[in-house]
Parts: C-alpha cells; sequence; structure tokens
C-alpha cells in the first residue's frame, strides 16, 4: 500500500494554470492535477483529475465512468468534509457497486421491459432490473472510459468525451457524448452535456453521485433538510416504472416544497413509499422555460453544509440510498448503511420512450442535446 502510494506520488504531475488575477481579488493560482487511479483488467491506465478552484474547494474525478471520486464541501465553521461515497482506488470501482459518482447513460433510469419502438423499429435493450432495462445497461457510460482532455480557461473543466457506437447494448446510432466538469468560485460543480447522433435515438444522462454533508460514511441521511421545487412527481408501479401520470405532491410525502427532514415521513404508510423502500421517485421540476433552475436544496442541520441542484432538465429522481446495506466498504473503510446518502439525479423522466405525454427523450441527426447540472455548495460562515 504504501510502496502503492509512493508510486502515485511519483507518477503525480501537475497542470498549473495561472488563474485570472483579478477574476476574485485573491489572485491565486489554478491548478487541475492528474495522478493514476489505477489500471482496468486488459492494462488500461486510468487517471485521477484534482479540480481545485480559489477557495481552495476540490473534487476529483476519474475518467472511468466519468465518475466524481470525491468532493470536498465547507461546513458553517469553514471545515471540509467529503460529502460523496465512493472508493479510494479504481479497484473499489471496477467491483460491483451502485453507479457510485458516475455518468449514466445511454438511458439513466428505467425503460419498461427493456422495450421502446422509434420510427416503427422496435429495440431491446438488456433487462437488468427486474423485467426493466436500468442506467443504460450491463455495461452502461457508467463502466466505459472516457477520453479526458484538461479545458481549464478562468475555472478548472475537464471535457470527457465518449462514442458510444450504434447498437451498443441496443441502442441505435453512434451517439458522441461529450461532458464537461467546471469548478467554479462560486463552489459549483457545474456539468455541461452534449451529445449528437447519426440515427434518431432516444437518450437520458445524468450523474448519480451519492451525497452524505455530514460526510461521507457519516450516519444517514434522514435528518437532512430537503427542499425540492416541484409541484408533480411520477407515481411509480411495483416495478418502479412511473404508471403516465403527473401527480401534484399537495398533501402527499412528496411534498418537499418547504423544506422538511427526509426521513420526517419516509416510513410513513404509503403505497408509494412502498414502491420505493422510500424514496426513488422523479419529481417533475418547476420550470419557466428550459433555462437552470434551482431544483433542490439540501441542508445539514448539524454542520450547517448546504447543497442546492439547479438544472435545465425537466426531472430529478430522489433517491434515498434504500438499497444500500452496509455491504459495501468505501473510501477510509467507512462503511456504506441502509439510507447513508441520497441521490438528487437530474434527468429526463423514467420511461418516456414508452410516455408520450412526457417530454421527448429523443435525439435525431442534426440536433445537439445540450443540458447543463450545477452543485453548489455555499459557504454559510
Ligand atoms: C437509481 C434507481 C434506484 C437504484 C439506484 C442504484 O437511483 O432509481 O432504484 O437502482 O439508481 O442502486
Amino acid at each position: 500500500m504504501i510502496a502503492c502510494k509512493r508510486f502515485l506520488y511519483i507518477v503525480t504531475f501537475s497542470l498549473v494554470v495561472i488563474g485570472r488575477a483579478g477574476a476574485t481579488g485573491r489572485g491565486a493560482e489554478l491548478h487541475m492535477k492528474k495522478t493514476t487511479f489505477g489500471k482496468m483488467p486488459d492494462g488500461q491506465a486510468i487517471d485521477l483529475y484534482t479540480l481545485t478552484n480559489r477557495n481552495g474547494m476540490e473534487v476529483t474525478i476519474t475518467n472511468y465512468g466519468g465518475r466524481v471520486v470525491s468532493l470536498l464541501a465547507p461546513d458553517r465553521a469553514g471545515k471540509v468534509a467529503d460529502v460523496v461515497l465512493g472508493f479510494d482506488d479504481l479497484s473499489g470501482y471496477l467491483a460491483e457497486n451502485p453507479y457510485f459518482g458516475a455518468l449514466v447513460g445511454r438511458y439513466a433510469n428505467r425503460i419498461a421491459n427493456g422495450e421502446f419502438s422509434l420510427d416503427g423499429v422496435e429495440y431491446h435493450v438488456p433487462r437488468n432490473d427486474g423485467p426493466n432495462a436500468l442506467h443504460g445497461g450491463i455495461r452502461g457510460f457508467d463502466k466505459r472510459v472516457w477520453t479526458a482532455h484538461d479545458v481549464t480557461k478562468e475555472n478548472p473543466s475537464l471535457e470527457l468525451t465518449y462514442l458510444s457506437k450504434d447498437g451498443e447494448e441496443g441502442y441505435p446510432g453512434n451517439l458522441s457524448v461529450k461532458v464537461i466538469y467546471t469548478l467554479t468560485d462560486a463552489n459549483e460543480l457545474q456539468i455541461d452535456y452534449t451529445a449528437t447522433t447519426d440515427k434518431d435515438t432516444v437518450l437520458n444522462l445524468t450523474n448519480h453521485s451519492y451525497f452524505n454533508l455530514a460526510g461521507q460514511g457519516n450516519g444517514n441521511i434522514l435528518k437532512h433538510q430537503l427542499m425540492i421545487n416541484a409541484d408533480r412527481f411520477t407515481p411509480i408501479n411495483s416495478t418502479l416504472i412511473p404508471i403516465g401520470e403527473l401527480r401534484p405532491v399537495d398533501g402527499t410525502p412528496f411534498d418537499f416544497r418547504k423544506p422538511a427532514a427526509i426521513g420526517a415521513r419516509i416510513n410513513d404508510e404509503n403505497e408509494q413509499l412502498k414502491f420505493g423502500k422510500g424514496y426513488d421517485h422523479n419529481f417533475a421540476v418547476n420550470h419557466q422555460d428550459a433555462r437552470l433552475v434551482l431544483a433542490a436544496r439540501v441542508t445539514d442541520p448539524e454542520s450547517g453544509r448546504v447543497m442546492e441542484v439547479l438544472t435545465t432538465q425537466p426531472g430529478v429522481q430522489l433517491y434515498t440510498g434504500n438499497f444500500l446495506d452496509g455491504t459495501i466498504h468505501g473510501k477510509a473503510g467507512k462503511i456504506y448503511g441502509y439510507r447513508s446518502a441520497l441521490c438528487l439525479e437530474t434527468q429526463h423522466f423514467p420511461n418516456s420512450p414508452n410516455q408520450p405525454n412526457f417530454p421527448s427523450a429523443e435525439l435525431k441527426p442534426g440536433q445537439t442535446f445540450q443540458e447543463t447540472t450545477t452543485y453548489r455548495f455555499p459557504a454559510t460562515h
């Protein structure tokens, strides 16, 4: 282990970009550091990129699955903690894990029975979640090696690209995907997604980070206060497929329009909560237009850490770690127990290819898919 760390240290090199001195008045240097993260079974080297902003906030991202590996966020006293679940090195990610930090595609979330039709052709994609397709299939974007480029300008930015070939995991069209992670001086991790195709296809791209604002592995998230800017959610059947309805949250445990503790109603007698084993539902974000809107805000009353989620996407999946059961040991040996993290996956609605009344998830040649999501960690002190 020690020898391995030393090796990592030796191969480390830094790309130092002089930040715009006037931008923050601090005139600090911006760094994007690239280190070795591990090797794929076929020997391909995988990297870890460290993005640091002028406040000293740090995010690490690997080109394996485009995964956010760590994210240091300040509490009310300015003390940082790593607020995302994950692993210390690549081997953890290569083992079975529920999409920790990953870029998910080609179709994030579920497609009923792994079937959909496009232009009169029926497509079948792998059913990897009971009867349904989940998160892009057996080997989705979360398990692919992305090509990374440092595209730092005013802020540290990492560009990740991936070409999903026609027919990969059953989806039509060569889909060229570009994701840019940028860390701003407002403590925002901004994620810009673009994609183009050469055949009609469907797509749904998200990031699947698991957050615990008390610090990864530090208890459950039931006392976190959550606000979701959504008047309606998409109720599901017992296999977690939306039934097609947009149901008002009013008077239900899904009303987070005013902040409420995640745990306050999670065990209520409620069919929807029973189906999800807790919250595992898509909310229709209140959008006036396609611009970035505040979709959710989470606060940890104890540490004072805050996370705001802004997005251009029509939906956000609230998943409260209901399938975590303490069997996964993550960073620093932390045990990831039941409901020890929450995900706020901004997205198109699940099963949109089979629901004509949901916002379309189709992409045609000549069109450019474009969405932005920002996770913001304001300093509260
Ligand atoms: C998503 C799904 C959940 C679960 C997790 C991964 O959030 O909606 O049901 O599959 O991913 O475990």
